[in-house]
């Protein structure tokens, strides 16, 4: 029977603080609106971290979660695989901390830097080690807190980003249903470094938007048809699209080239802004929770971010 890596469980966590667009714009006295915001990135407030939470207490908080639903106990995780740009040290890494605020004993754990596409790149590395037997149960968690990287005076960039951090619990099970992990595709290239990328270690961020919104609609189109073709199936096989929430106007184009209505696209933009490497495991947990995707469904997620990186991992929940 194969060994696939099985999405036990998802949770995720926001910080307290919820900053509007009109909040956020008095805040920093930025010359730009409401409209403007919404119009352009689909974005009408965000959770913004309070001084007592970090990457690593959001992070741990959203795998309590995931662990919860799964029915699955801390000591029965041997690997903790976290994807953030914004850990709370250089080192150790955010995942350890995470360990031992799970009491998580076993096993190892490690940080993955991809900016937004950390997540799908933690899933892969995470699937390849399941299925190859170098861990049994796996939480894979995207967990960000970018208000601490942003430059506040900078209007194109700041007014984009939110905090937050989403987790699943991804178990190795031999099956013979066709749920798991089914494939991954990662690329990156750095002849773009530049379009998006933070300044030294501690910021700020600086983003080429309009660059980078050409090179996301184009590359997320390219590795949605990779995935799809890469396991025989047609884009109308697919019943989610849970996509990297930077810009409602890119996540909307990737819809349409799925030929997938509004209403199978997960989106939470609008109220959760880009949350980088934390947004694709926070909108899959969201989904899960309200019960839109059920067991069974297929699922694409795909992701881009400053690298530049992207990619996608095609599954059966
Ligand atoms: N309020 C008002 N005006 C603004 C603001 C603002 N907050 N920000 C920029 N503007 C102005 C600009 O100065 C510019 O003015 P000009 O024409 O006089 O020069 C004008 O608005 C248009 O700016 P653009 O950057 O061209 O606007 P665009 O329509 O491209 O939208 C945006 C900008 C939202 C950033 C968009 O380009 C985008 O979403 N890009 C992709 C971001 C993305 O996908 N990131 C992915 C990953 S993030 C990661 O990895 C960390």
């Amino acid at each position: 029977m194969p060994l696939r890596s099985v999405i036990a469980g998802c949770g995720g966590c926001l910080p307290a603080q919820v900053v509007t667009n009109e909040e956020l714009a008095a805040r920093h006295g930025l010359d730009t609106s409401d409209a403007w915001i919404r119009e352009r990135s689909g974005i009408t407030r965000r959770h913004l971290a309070g001084p007592g939470e970090t990457a690593a207490s959001m992070g741990a908080e959203a795998a309590r979660r995931a662990l919860a639903r799964a029915g699955i106990a801390p000591e029965e995780v041997d690997a903790v695989i976290v994807a953030t740009a914004t850990p709370d040290s250089a080192f150790p890494a955010t995942a350890v901390h995470i360990q031992r605020l799970l009491g998580v004993t076993r096993g190892f754990g490690f940080d993955v830097s991809a900016a937004c596409t950390g997540f799908i790149y933690a899933l892969a590395i995470a699937d390849a080690m399941l299925r190859t037997g170098q861990a049994r149960c796996a939480l894979v968690i995207g967990t960000e807190v970018y208000s601490r990287i942003l430059d506040w005076k900078d209007r194109g960039t700041c007014v984009l980003f939110g905090d937050g951090a989403g987790a699943v619990v991804l178990r190795a099970e031999e099956r013979e249903d066709g749920r798991g992990i089914l494939s991954t595709h990662l690329h990156a290239d750095g002849r773009h470094a530049d379009i998006l990328h933070v300044e030294g270690t501690t910021g700020p961020l600086r983003m080429a938007g309009r660059e980078v919104f050409k090179h996301a609609v184009m590359k997320l189109a390219a590795v949605v048809d990779e995935a799809l073709a890469a396991n025989g199936l047609a884009r109308d096989a697919v019943d989610w699209l849970v996509p990297h929430q930077a810009n409602i106007r890119i996540i909307e184009a990737m819809g349409r080239k799925l030929g997938l209505p509004p209403e199978r696209v997960v989106v939470t933009v609008d109220r959760h802004a880009n949350t980088s490497a934390a947004s694709v495991p926070l909108a899959l947990a969201e989904a899960v929770e309200d019960g839109r995707i059920r067991q069974g469904d297929l699922v694409l997620l795909e992701a881009i971010g400053g690298g530049l990186t992207w990619g996608a991992a095609l599954l059966r929940f």
